[in-house]
């Protein structure tokens, strides 16, 4: 469920006529509405609240200050994967104890920030970053949390691209490397082994693949505790999917009947990392079309938002839905390819869709564009980036100025030899 909704051939979000917004701003331009957002972090929260989980929002899914302060007065923690994201979410208020930094490239800055920031966990990807961050613990005399990565070897039915629990991936670590380390630990004595992390994937449509993983980490779990590791925590990562299109996900209630049962002896607490599933439906981006052409076999609507912008059809061959905000009903229907203006054939956001005859002017939102969309974006072609608006009730607030040319050339510097 999300709040976009036509009336009368108009896209409005929540209380707000988003043609009112596109005319004050311009376009492209990322619109999400406030309620949608914490509408899909309560209904996880409330799904898990019997376990008492803790919910940290993957930050790489929409890192917007606003976006993140929103979720942390929620009481939302945050799952950081850089120094910056780790950053920025201090920065938006988030409690250190309810973060939790994952990466498989921790470098040895990023490593001192989050100690330094005493963040909840370092989910650890590799034997050798464990001793790494043990010899960074000795040094600055700390102790810390970890969950040791396990990727269990389990196929989920995703896109390749965001599916990391097989065991081709570079995520985590295999069962016998996990299970090497546990028998280890006292070698890690700044280290609290205190629990597991999977991550098998984004946009994973049903339970099935995660209760496999789960399997695992409770068995891992339970071998560690006999060899003297005190393990606390599950966490199962992030992952959930969303309707894009014709999907038909699990909700946060039936994802949460079916894994709760698993943990339920195991004394485990539970935290998820979910980005897609409470950002994704939150926003849209808004464009206008710039050109139409035909040449003979396709008649393409040039918009004024490219694959910068918006990448996901560009790098998963993802469908965004597309509406048309004003006069949609008058007008037959035809098929187009809608492209953006950058120099690449990648750059689509549909192809032969059906969709009202349209006119140069014409605005559209694309759909499905609050997780993965600004957070992925960037001044390919020289494109200033998308300005940023949260819209609650009937009022709505640019929460990133859209970038200007000053934006662009902003660090860079001309050589001596060249000025
Ligand atoms: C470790 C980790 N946790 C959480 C997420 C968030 O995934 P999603 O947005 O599918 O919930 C990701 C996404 O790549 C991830 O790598």
């Amino acid at each position: 469920m999300h709040r976009f909704a036509l009336k009368k051939g108009r896209l409005w979000c929540e209380g707000v006529a988003v043609d009112r917004v596109a005319d004050a701003l311009g376009t492209p331009l990322y619109l999400y509405s406030f309620q949608t957002l914490l509408d899909h972090y309560r209904k996880l929260e409330k799904a898990f609240s019997s376990a008492g989980a803790l919910i940290c929002f993957a930050v790489k899914a929409n890192g917007n200050l606003a976006i993140l302060k929103a979720l942390a007065q929620a009481g939302s923690g945050f799952d950081v994967v850089s120094g910056g994201e780790l950053r920025k979410a201090l920065l938006a208020g988030a409690a250190p104890q309810k973060i939790v930094y994952a990466s498989v490239g921790k470098t040895d800055r990023e490593i001192e920030l989050a100690l330094r920031s005493r963040v909840l966990f370092f989910n650890v990807e590799s034997a050798m970053e464990l001793e790494v961050l043990e010899a960074a613990c000795r040094r600055l005399k700390r102790r810390q949390r970890v969950c040791l990565r396990l990727n269990p070897g389990v196929q989920a039915d995703t896109h390749a691209y965001i599916s990391t629990g097989q065991p081709a991936s570079k995520f985590g670590m295999g069962l016998s490397t996990v299970e090497s380390l546990f028998k280890r630990h006292r070698e890690f004595p700044h280290l609290d082994l205190a629990g597991i992390h999977l991550h098998i994937g984004s946009q994973i449509l049903e339970a099935a693949p995660f209760a496999a993983a789960i399997a695992k980490a409770i068995g891992l779990a339970k071998k560690a505790r006999r060899w003297g590791v005190a393990i606390r925590y599950l966490n199962i990562g992030g992952g959930l999917g969303i309707v894009y299109h014709r999907e038909t996900p699990q909700t946060a209630q039936a994802f949460a009947s079916r894994i709760l049962p698993l943990i339920k002896n195991s004394s485990l607490k539970l935290i998820l990392e979910p980005g897609r599933f409470i950002a994704g439906n939150s926003g849209v981006l808004l464009t206008r079309v710039v050109t139409l052409k035909e040449n003979g076999r396709k008649r393409f609507a040039v918009v004024d938002a490219g694959m910068n912008d918006l990448i996901r059809p560009s790098l998963y061959g993802a469908y965004h839905e597309m509406v048309l905000s004003g006069g949609a009903a008058r007008r037959p229907r035809l098929r187009y390819d809608v492209v953006g203006p950058v120099c690449e054939s990648g750059d689509f956001f549909a192809k032969d869709r059906l969709l009202p005859r349209l006119t140069r002017g014409d605005l559209l939102a694309i759909l499905g564009a609050g997780a993965y969309g600004f957070a992925m974006s960037s001044n390919y072609n020289a494109r200033p980036r998308a300005a940023e608006v949260m819209v609650r009730g009937r009022r709505w607030f640019v929460i990133r100025r859209r970038e200007t040319f000053q934006d662009l050339v902003r660090g860079e510097r001309l050589p001596p030899f060249l000025q």
